[in-house]
């Protein structure tokens, strides 16, 4: 039977991959974006065109009750995914109080709205390796929760809030505790696609060098594109429960920026610069590495892109976007 989907978040990076694989599922999709005054569909646009009957967009936003009210009893989903959060760690030690308002108090409006009007959607929550904090790696389902931002906190909130509702009210209520994933579409203050697109930037001039901050931090990097089928499997389990998604490889920032550099043959030394008093965070999540043995087994998911496989799709993708092929980048890089 065909199946209707919510997606908040539908804007952002996860959104846009997930879209296209519940629409290549044959699933309609409605996203659930916000007001901006700048145009923010880029990730989406093409969905309008592909799938004009089956894509469309409604305007709500998770800190506004009516507006989730509203879509939910309008659509009344088989499935809600809610991906919206303001998902910059860095960001999120500067703007506290609207970062906890949208990725601890969002989830709890969806679920009391959901449990109150009585709506049997499944419900997805992207929680994130962020809550581990400095448990040390690797980190699965049974570790401890040791959050170093308030980004990391408002998901511990998410995380709790989503068992909550799954333990007390019964309900089809799953967490996704997925470690970062990257792609093309990444948003460009990350620190993959900083340097992947930094590299473009250098290569054609309009920088010199990259600025960035700690660089001895370790990172489990996947593909978003392979992490939103995890994302969609976790829905049609049996029963709700929650899953850590990760490759089980870890690396640091300095192995990503000598990788990325190096496809396009530069010497990222020459061209990187430490500005650890804009950069680096008060406190930092110095080791993510996943363990995943449970999606592995339970939802015979895992990973089909690695760290170099990644790393060299976004810089070409990046290259690309500056009307470069590899080739060119590479003669250029040699006269640089
Ligand atoms: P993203 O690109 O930053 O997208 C976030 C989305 O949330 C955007 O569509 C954004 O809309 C929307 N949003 C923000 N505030 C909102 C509000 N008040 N109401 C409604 N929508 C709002 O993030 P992502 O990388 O796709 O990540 C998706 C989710 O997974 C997030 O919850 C993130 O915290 C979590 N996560 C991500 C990773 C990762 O590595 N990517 C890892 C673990 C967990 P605008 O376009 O208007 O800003
Ligand atoms: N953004 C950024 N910019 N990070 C930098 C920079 C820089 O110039 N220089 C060094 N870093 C370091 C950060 O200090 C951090 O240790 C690491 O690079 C990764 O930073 P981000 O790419 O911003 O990602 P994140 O790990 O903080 O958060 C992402 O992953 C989480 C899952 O673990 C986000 O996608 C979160 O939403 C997600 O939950």
């Amino acid at each position: 039977m065909k199946k209707k989907a919510l997606i908040f978040g539908v804007t952002g990076q996860d959104g846009s991959y997930l879209s296209e694989l519940l629409l290549k599922k044959n699933y309609d999709v409605i996203g659930v974006m916000r007001r901006s005054s700048s145009f923010n569909t880029a990730r989406i646009d093409h969905l309008y065109k592909l799938y004009p009957n089956k894509f469309d967009t409604s305007y709500g936003d998770l800190s506004d009750l009516n507006s989730i009210e509203r879509n939910l009893e309008k659509f009344e989903p088989d499935e809600i995914y809610n991906l919206a959060a303001q998902s910059h760690v860095g960001v999120s030690f500067e703007i506290s109080d609207s970062t906890f308002n949208i990725n601890a108090f969002g989830p709890l409006n969806i679920l009391q709205v959901l449990k109150n009007k009585g709506i049997k959607s499944k419900y997805y929550q992207a929680c994130s390796s962020e809550m581990f904090g400095i448990s040390p790696p690797p980190q699965n389902e049974n570790t401890e929760f040791q959050p170093q931002s308030i980004y990391g906190v408002s998901k511990v909130s998410a995380y709790y809030t989503t068992r909550y509702y799954r333990q007390a009210f019964n309900m089809f209520a799953a967490n996704g505790i997925l470690f970062n994933h990257e792609s093309p579409r990444r948003g460009l203050n990350f620190v993959t696609r900083k340097i992947t697109i930094g590299i473009a930037k250098i290569l054609t001039k309009e920088i010199n060098f990259l600025e960035l901050g700690n660089l001895s931090a370790r990172r489990d990097w996947g593909f978003a594109g392979d992490y939103v089928e995890a994302i969609w499997n976790i829905l049609q389990q049996d029963k709700p429960d929650d899953f850590v998604i990760s490759t089980g490889e870890n690396y640091s920032i300095e192995d990503f920026v000598r990788e990325a550099f190096s496809i396009v043959g530069l010497d990222w030394k020459r061209f990187v610069k430490s500005n650890v008093s804009r950069y680096l965070r008060p406190s930092e999540v110095p080791s993510l590495l996943g363990d995943s043995s449970k999606a592995i087994k339970k939802l015979k998911w895992k990973p089909k892109v690695l760290f170099k496989d990644l790393c060299l799709m976004m810089v070409e993708n990046d290259l690309k976007s500056f009307n470069l092929t590899l080739d060119e980048a590479k003669k250029i890089a040699k006269k640089l």
